[in-house]
């Protein structure tokens, strides 16, 4: 039976081509990568935000609603009585052709219909707060066409969470303007802006005449109408309507005529801009129709009217020079397509920094293309907004964001610094962490608040995954706040020095770390014990004192981080003159000391027979134990404790990888847990919710399947490594519907095989598994690691690759390295290291 495919992959323009709009699950894009951002599906539903999708959400869109995916930035065509979309919602018209081609930052939708093709490119020009949309019509038959176009989008109210739940107040705020000349149509979204806000929205069609408008969302769409037949459109005409609270909305209205194989191309702005305080104002006198000077000049520039929510009595008319100046920036063809060239030579640029050659073009897809692509998602969103985050729930998680860095930081390094310094900024003195904080505020979330104890130790992971990167040691002696409060800087190598400590210092009854609310395992909430549905497994704590819950994953990732910790003390030249730190001398033997003490407590008291136990519980009972009746087994510190080689003499990693591989793996990858838990244990908390299979209970994390196969690099096998690698990674998805959600990204979570339908992936895009599968498969398999040495070249593949060439620049130099495998060895018998030189160098090196 051949299966049935929604789509393909273009690798040589780097795009996913979606060729039935009718995906499993909307499969959607992101546009932007730095300060203002959008979603958009292969049927244009999404929404754009500044910054931070709770607290600058620019416009709507309804999560949860019936029918999916609702709200976007949609395109309505009239041509004669017949009215539909190029991206074929919300009218859902039968189009004669739908394409819709997912690249890097930016999404192409082409629909046609009736001899008419449209076609609308969606982008954010590079530094550029606003998303350009050219829409390109063509004539392709021997008649002249007259259609109407419309655009369509909603205002959100701003901040996300309250326009989803304030309405006494929101239907009565909403407030607009119009300014409308010959050239350009704009229509601002001004909501609580004489107030407390000093910024804006606007929605501008900047190069042609519209010939009408609508702000206010019924008088287009009509009360009981949906927006699949807005009525505006049915009756061909916009209403010009005003909003005036309710639900303001951004309508154009354009009546084109194209000749026979004529096309014309219409270019929208939907952007964002910001005033200071004391210019948010025009100052001239308001009449309702006046002239617009330009930025700086006396001249009238262009002749317009201006129409206002309040109309005569306004006394706060927005000051629009940022806009205008944007809206003239994009006002030809020309210009956007230079910005969108622009946009595609930084790609070019950044998917340089490593690339590799092989005969597998599916590796060859992950590695040059869409992994590299999902690193630079997560790093800008962590977990914050995607189809599955609503955006008002998480900020930028502290853990998360650390291991984003890594997938991130060989990209653009200077942003992985900031991005370590506002980390480290939200900790508290004692290395405790906010496990969260906003990326508009950049403070700590106290929503959520702290106590997850793993956390401490990801600062010491992504910050020497940039030193190693760059060589940029001086980062460590930035001054880094703790929680924000001025007077409070420390260094950021203190920082690290109490992270370390953070874990030292907080250990139970076994020398083994304390868990505290949860470790990488949110959802394994060892002092919670809720009976209250109204409590968050995540926050509370109903049983703090006294607890003897430990966590192995902890244990695992102290070892190993801790290890980074160590070898930075080795390598960072302390004195001017570039000398190695003799003064460290004492704490790096303190360090080892407690690294040692922390393996010996896992090989006594963490090893059950043949795997790495998982836990103790508060009670001190064992979690993760052949002992116990479900939750026998667990990867994350199988992962973690093989990562860091614990008992290696006594050969534990190896029989906790045979282990996970006889009791985790699955067809789709390996499971979190096994067996999944089948009923609620209050002294175990939220994983035992989750119907067995899904999530943490038994799904298939694919954030912790490189855990494992890092962990196969480590023990030597290659060709293991690989049969893992190759389950998770999208590339090799065979079953599209099975998978349902986007096969060009990682998804966090793959139902596992005790679940209704193994193989279902949710949770797309914003998933830690981006970084790691990105570390796994560009520093473990392919085996190129930046040292504070050199370049280490330490590979470790599958018997039957005989060859591959990896392109990596790091620092100044380029490394071109040609690795051979006559003999089908799965690994080298030691690393080759390359010095450290600026320049171009080409490297054969045999395994
Ligand atoms: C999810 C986890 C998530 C946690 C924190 C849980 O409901 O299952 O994946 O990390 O919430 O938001
Ligand atoms: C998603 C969270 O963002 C991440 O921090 C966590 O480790 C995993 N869920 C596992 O619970």
């Amino acid at each position: 039976m051949t299966r049935k495919e929604y789509g393909h992959f273009d690798d040589a323009n780097r795009e996913y081509v979606i060729t039935n709009p009718q995906t499993p699950f909307p499969w959607i894009n992101y546009l932007g990568n730095e300060d203002f951002f959008g979603l958009i599906s292969n049927t244009a539903g999404g929404y754009d935000f500044y910054k931070d999708a709770k607290f600058r959400r620019i416009t709507r869109y309804r999560y949860n609603s019936v029918p999916m995916d609702s709200v976007g930035r949609y395109f309505y065509l009239k041509d004669g009585d017949t009215v539909w979309n190029p991206g074929w919602k919300p009218c859902k018209t039968k189009l004669d052709s739908y394409e819709c081609r997912h690249g890097l930052n930016y999404t192409r939708i082409t629909g046609s219909k009736n001899g008419v093709e449209a076609s609308v490119l969606f982008f954010v020009p590079l530094k550029t707060w606003a998303e350009v949309q050219k829409v390109t019509l063509k004539n392709t038959t021997t008649e002249a066409k007259r259609l109407k176009l419309f655009s369509y989008t909603e205002w959100c109210l701003w901040n996300a969470a309250t326009d989803g739940e304030n309405f006494q107040r929101n239907l009565s705020t909403g407030e607009v303007e119009i300014e409308r000349s010959a050239e350009c149509t704009a229509i601002y979204h001004k909501t609580e802006y004489k107030e407390r806000r000093d910024h804006y929205a606007y929605y501008a069609l900047t190069n042609a005449k519209a010939d009408g408008y609508d702000t206010d969302r019924e008088s287009f769409v009509g009360l009981y109408n949906e927006l699949s037949e807005p009525q505006a459109v049915l009756d061909g005409k916009a209403t010009d309507s005003l909003a005036h609270g309710w639900s303001p909305i951004a309508s154009h209205y354009v009546e084109v005529e194209l000749k026979p194989g004529e096309s014309k191309d219409f270019i929208f702005v939907l952007g964002y801009a910001e005033n200071e305080q004391n210019a948010k104002f025009e100052t001239r006198p308001l009449s309702i129709s006046h002239l617009t000077l330009a930025a700086n000049s006396q001249e009238p520039m262009v002749k317009s009217q201006l129409l206002t929510s309040l109309g005569e009595k306004d006394h706060h008319i927005i000051n629009k020079v940022h806009a205008h100046a944007i809206i003239e920036r994009f006002a030809t063809v020309e210009a956007v397509d230079a910005a969108f060239a622009e946009l595609c030579a930084l790609w070019d640029e950044l998917l340089s920094k490593y690339s590799v050659q092989s005969s597998d073009e599916r590796l060859n897809r992950m590695v040059n293309i869409w992994n590299q692509y999902q690193c630079m998602i997560t790093f800008c969103f962590s977990r914050s907004a995607s189809f599955f985050e609503s955006g008002v729930g998480r900020g930028m998680g502290f853990r998360d964001s650390n291991q984003d860095l890594v997938g991130f930081v060989h990209q653009v390094p200077s942003r992985a610094r900031q991005r370590i310094i506002d980390i480290a900024s939200t900790q508290f003195p004692d290395g405790g962490c906010y496990h969260q904080y906003q990326p508009l505020t950049k403070r700590g979330n106290n929503d959520i608040g702290g106590g997850f104890n793993d956390d401490p130790m990801w600062l010491i992971f992504g910050t020497t995954a940039y030193i190693r990167e760059t060589g940029d040691f001086s980062i460590l002696d930035e001054l880094v706040p703790w929680d924000n409060q001025p007077g409070s800087e420390v260094s950021l190598m203190e920082h690290l020095r109490i992270s370390f400590n953070h874990v030292v210092e907080n250990v139970g009854p076994h020398g083994l770390p304390l868990i505290g609310r949860a470790d990488w395992n949110d959802c394994l909430n060892l002092n919670c014990f809720s009976n209250d549905p109204n409590e968050s497994f995540q926050t509370t704590g109903n049983k703090n004192e006294g607890s003897k819950a430990e966590s192995l994953m902890i244990a695992g990732l102290f070892v190993f981080c801790g290890r980074q910790y160590v070898e930075l003390l080795k390598n960072r030249p302390l004195a001017a003159n570039g000398q190695k730190p003799m003064a460290n001398a004492q704490e790096i033997a303190r360090a080892e000391r407690e690294i040692e003490k922390m393996c010996q407590a896992v090989e006594k008291y963490g090893w059950d027979g043949a795997w790495y136990l998982r836990a103790y519980d508060y009670y001190g009972n064992k979690v993760g134990s052949a002992e116990n009746e479900e939750g026998k087994i667990f990867i994350e510190s199988q992962g973690w404790c093989a990562m860091a080689r614990i008992g290696a003499e006594q050969g534990m990693p190896e029989k906790a990888l045979d282990s996970s591989a006889e009791l985790l793996d699955s067809e789709h990858g390996m499971v979190l847990n096994w067996p999944a838990y089948t009923t609620y244990h209050i002294e175990l908390g939220e994983q035992s919710t989750y119907p067995a299979g899904y999530k943490e209970n038994g799904g298939i994390f694919c954030h912790n399947n490189p855990w494992v196969i890092i962990a196969q690099v480590l023990a030597g096998r290659g060709n293991d490594a690989w049969t893992l690698y190759k389950k998770i990674a999208p590339a090799w998805i065979k079953d599209q519907d099975l998978h349902k959600v986007e096969p060009y990204v990682y998804c966090q979570m793959v139902a596992g095989k005790e679940a209704a339908k193994p193989g279902e992936g949710k949770n797309s895009w914003l998933t830690g598994t981006a970084a790691w599968n990105w570390l796994t498969v560009s520093q473990y398999i392919l085996g190129i690691h930046p040292t504070y040495e050199g370049l280490k070249v330490d590979p470790c593949i599958p018997g039957d690759l005989k060859e591959y060439k990896v392109t990596r620049k790091w620092r100044d130099a380029e490394y071109v390295i040609t690795v051979k495998n006559p003999n089908g060895k799965q690994r080298a018998d030691k690393p080759t290291v390359l010095p450290y030189e600026p320049g171009r160098h080409e490297y054969t090196i045999n395994i």
